[in-house]
């Protein structure tokens, strides 16, 4: 998989993508990022790419020509599945968007800024919005961050076990049980039986079964859904 992602921040987006999971999926060639600064496009010698908006009202406005540009630029070098404009008025990122955008090959991510993008850029060239969470952050950036993470562990290979995605919570609607490490017994808090006992199906059992009240107990929404 590609991941393009414009912004005026690039900075931001360092860090996040460089470490653990995402450095080795990135290693082995089965995820590749580029992250693109939209000054590049910028409309003059300042690096303009934001203006005042039409009707008047506080904060800037990303302009349609950096943008219209950057897009046009990159779509030269490959097709994008989607162009994916991040912004808190989209579609609420959960698990199975996340599944869904696994299995694209190509995608682009527009990181919004000030009072966001102008809405011709929407009409003409974004195919999905998404946001990922009821509240307001000062940029695309993080949100960017956060779908690259989701989207890459999923691609097959990117994790060391296999299996270890299918088990993540959400994957089935249910949390997951809760886990245990060395010692058995920390300040007389003791690992629960069961999991020292060997049996390998009454482990599964209870782990389903811990799973089904966590999310009874943390998260009953899950339980409605369909
Ligand atoms: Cl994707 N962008 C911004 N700026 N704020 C958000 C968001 C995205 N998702 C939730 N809040």
């Amino acid at each position: 998989m590609h991941i393009d992602i414009i912004t005026v921040l690039p900075e931001l987006l360092e860090s996040p993508l460089q470490h653990s999971i995402m450095k080795r999926a990135q290693e082995r060639k089965l995820l590749t990022v580029q992250v693109h600064h939209l000054r590049k496009w910028s409309i003059n010698e300042y690096g303009q790419v934001d203006d005042y908006q039409y009707g008047g009202g506080a904060g800037m406005v990303m302009m349609c020509e950096p943008l219209a540009k950057a897009i046009e630029e990159l779509s030269k070098d490959r097709t994008y599945d989607e162009i994916i404009y991040l912004t808190p008025d989209g579609e609420k990122f959960n698990q199975k968007i996340a599944n869904t955008l696994s299995l694209k090959e190509n995608i682009l991510f527009i990181c919004g800024h000030y009072k966001g993008i102008d809405e011709r850029i929407r009409e003409h060239f974004v195919t999905k919005e998404i946001s990922i969470g009821d509240y307001v952050l000062s940029g695309g950036e993080l949100a960017a961050a956060i779908l690259v993470d989701a989207v890459g562990r999923l691609i097959p290979g990117v994790l060391n076990d296999e299996t270890s995605a299918l088990f993540d919570s959400f994957q089935d609607d249910l949390l997951a049980p809760p886990v245990y490490t060395r010692p058995e017994d920390f300040r007389g808090w003791k690992v629960p039986d069961i999991l020292l006992s060997g049996d390998h199906k009454k482990i599964e059992e209870w782990r389903h079964e811990q799973s089904i009240n966590r999310t009874k107990e943390k998260r009953p929404d899950l339980l409605d859904k369909e």
